[in-house]
């Protein structure tokens, strides 16, 4: 079945107008055998299996659109006018509990901006988990059924899971590692958080593009941490088809998702459920090794091991390039340039968004913890084009 324009490319903006160019490049892929969802893809979009479904999908991404833009303008507005009457616009060293006396969310529109965002996502999870497990067996099959099926491997290590990792981050059901169709959950609840601009994996082909190689030019073997979905993973793959690529995730269903995901792409990138700070490949194993928005989901003390993990398992010259919130120039006083608003959504993220371990993340500083690795740190390293926030750190390893 071909899509080459959907209600997405005819009513949406120029984020579909590069979905239907994709879908042209893309159009006519065969259905897998085992599929269950019959009806097609859009480019690399397996299409959500009713029109219910879609439509619902399609109606929350769009709405998620309006409260991240005009909604949420119009609350910053309140706020900034609530800091300017108390005269805080420049307190940017003000304590968290201090900030929230400001009672901003006293003012209807900030109120109304922070309660619809929380709560549409939460109907956007449901609505898909209520598919998925509605259809356990059939999706369960579909799973199965790519196990063992190439041109990539998949390697499961059921049991790993650390407790720091069991929470329902972004509310999700089940979270990352509690719910065998976390993997198809996150796929499509993602392609709502991405505002309708990722259906084609465009973020994730952008960032393989800016990812750093080594001086030497030799990039036989990449790791992507905390794969997710594979997205990254497999725009690696696509970048150096000739490099051996893995994604890890603590997720068994998401390096299972993953696999699923890649063999019906038709590309051999591998997955292998593990943890970042202990992966199990050998010391200087690879060239490259990268993850994207891993960081600000783990303890400041994992983030220290995954660092040194990443530095043992680079050969030297290899390059590490971790790719999350300000991770390059500026990174360092997060926290510091957060206004009392700001401070209090960054809270509200956490505590209402099950954003676990951000307030950690705030304090750490990749370059510090690159450079107690042994890395020759680049603090201005290339932009990754994650969320247009300037340089990203990067890590040589010393010869
Ligand atoms: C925000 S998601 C990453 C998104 C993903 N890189 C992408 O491109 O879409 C964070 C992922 O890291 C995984 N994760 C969290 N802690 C981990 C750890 N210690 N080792 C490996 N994966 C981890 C989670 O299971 C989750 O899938």
């Amino acid at each position: 079945m071909s899509n080459h324009f959907n209600r997405r490319t005819v009513m949406g903006g120029t984020a579909g107008l590069a979905s239907a160019i994709a879908s042209i490049s893309n159009a006519d892929a065969k259905l897998p055998k085992n599929d269950v969802e019959p009806r097609g893809k859009t480019g690399k979009l397996e299409r959500l299996p009713t029109l219910d479904l879609e439509a619902n999908d399609e109606f929350l991404t769009s709405f998620r659109i309006w409260v991240n833009s005009d909604l949420n303008r119009a609350a910053t507005q309140r706020a900034e006018a609530i800091m300017k009457a108390d005269g805080l616009d420049k307190a940017f060293d003000m304590p968290l509990a201090e900030a929230f006396k400001h009672r901003f969310n006293d003012d209807p529109v900030v109120q109304m901006r922070a309660h619809v965002w929380l709560h549409a996502q939460n109907l956007m999870w449901h609505n898909l988990k209520r598919e998925f497990h509605g259809n356990y067996d059939a999706y369960m099959a579909e799973m199965e059924a790519a196990d063992n099926a190439g041109p990539g491997k998949l390697e499961m290590n059921p049991g790993i899971e650390p407790a720091y990792t069991k929470h329902e981050i972004h509310i999700q059901p089940g979270g990352y590692v509690g719910d065998p169709f976390a993997g198809h959950l996150y796929h499509y609840g993602t392609n709502n958080f991405y505002s309708g601009r990722n259906y084609q994996d465009d973020l994730h082909v952008a960032m393989a593009a800016n990812v750093p190689t080594p001086k030497d030019g030799k990039v036989l073997r990449i790791l992507d941490q905390g794969c997710s979905c594979g997205q990254l993973t497999v725009a690696l793959k696509q970048r150096f088809p000739d490099a051996e690529v893995w994604g890890i995730d603590v997720g068994g269903p998401m390096v299972r998702y993953s696999h699923m995901r890649a063999v019906d792409m038709g590309v051999g990138a591998n997955f292998r459920q593990a943890l970042a700070e202990d992966s199990k490949f050998p010391d200087g194993h690879f060239d490259i090794v990268t993850s994207y928005i891993l960081h600000h989901e783990v303890t400041a003390e994992v983030t220290r091991k995954i660092t040194e993990e990443s530095h043992r398992v680079l050969r030297a010259g290899g390059v590490y390039y971790p790719i999350d919130f300000r991770t390059g120039t500026g990174g360092r006083s997060l926290q510091r340039e957060m206004n009392p608003y700001e401070k209090t959504r960054n809270y509200a993220s956490h505590r209402w968004n099950h954003e676990r371990w951000l307030m950690q993340y705030n304090t750490i500083s990749h370059a510090d913890e690159m450079k107690r690795a042994g890395f020759e740190v680049n603090e201005n390293g290339p932009a990754s084009g994650f969320g247009g926030r300037g340089a990203n750190v990067m890590g040589t390893k010393k010869a």
